[in-house]
């Protein structure tokens, strides 16, 4: 087997998991691309083995589904492409119906793919990573856990639940090699901010990716992207309620 990095990425097939997969590739890596649509995930393995000559390894799969098993899951990895020393979680969904009380199925379905699942994946890898004893693992999170609104409610409490089980992580394993990182993403151009007005310009994916890349060779365990986003949402914490309720973002 290579003795190249096995990295995977969860939600590879399309904005930042996308430019994370190429980026992966071109630097070398054995990368696995997960995603739920196959012709997504086959068209990058495609592109990957013109662009750079690499032949990445892909998985279709729902990991939001009612009988996913993070545990099997994690197993089904490691034998699709060996040893894995890198986990990219830059998976999640927003939608257009979270505005203030979100239905009791929408609350859940938001809760699942932003909080439940990458939560139980980064457990498992994170058990996986500390037998090894060598990983590391980066979970994306957004500027929304900062600024509580009544626009991406359950979105952005399902993402405040993930950034504040991920630091919890951090404390565990602090003595050990596992290494667990918090990306915090302001606007980014992708299927996700689509169409939407946004009040900075959005990044592109693949400058995401190249911070995310860095970032992961260092020990920072938290950060913005861009970090113009860290005064901002450091400012929209200080302000009092009675102004705070006033602003419409
Ligand atoms: N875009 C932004 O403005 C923005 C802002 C702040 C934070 N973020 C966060 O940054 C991360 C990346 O966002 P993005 O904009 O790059 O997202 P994106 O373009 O919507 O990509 C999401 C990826 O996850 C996959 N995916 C979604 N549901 C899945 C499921 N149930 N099972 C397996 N794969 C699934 C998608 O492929 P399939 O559809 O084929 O499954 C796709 O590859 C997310 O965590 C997001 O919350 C984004």
């Amino acid at each position: 087997m290579s003795s190249a990095r096995g990295s995977i990425v969860i939600g590879g097939s399309s904005g930042v998991g996308r430019a994370l997969v190429q980026q992966l590739a071109a630097r070398g890596d054995r990368v696995l691309a997960i995603a739920r649509d196959l012709r997504d995930l086959e068209a990058l393995q495609q592109d990957c083995r013109l662009r750079y000559g690499t032949t990445i390894q892909i998985m279709a799969i729902d990991v939001a589904a009612a009988d996913f098993d993070a545990a099997a899951f994690t197993e089904s990895c490691i034998g699709s492409i060996g040893p894995i020393t890198q986990l990219f979680v830059p998976i999640g969904a927003i939608h257009a119906d979270d505005r203030g009380v979100p239905a009791a199925g929408l609350l859940e379905q938001l809760a699942i793919i932003n909080y439940l699942r990458p939560a139980q994946i980064l457990g498992s890898f994170c058990k996986y990573f500390s037998a090894n004893e060598e990983g590391h693992a980066m979970i994306f999170t957004s500027i929304a856990t900062a600024a509580p609104r009544g626009n991406n409610a359950a979105y952005a409490a399902a993402k405040a639940g993930l950034e504040f089980y991920c630091r919890a992580l951090q404390h565990h394993f602090a003595d050990s090699r596992v290494m667990i990182q918090i990306c915090a993403l302001g606007y980014v151009d992708t299927t996700m901010s689509f169409g939407m007005k946004l009040l900075f310009p959005a990044a592109r994916p693949e400058a995401v990716a190249r911070f995310a890349m860095q970032m992961s060779e260092g020990r920072k365990r938290f950060a913005y992207f861009p970090r113009f986003w860290w005064p901002i949402t450091s400012l929209l914490k200080m302000l009092p309620w009675p102004i705070y309720k006033r602003l419409h973002f």
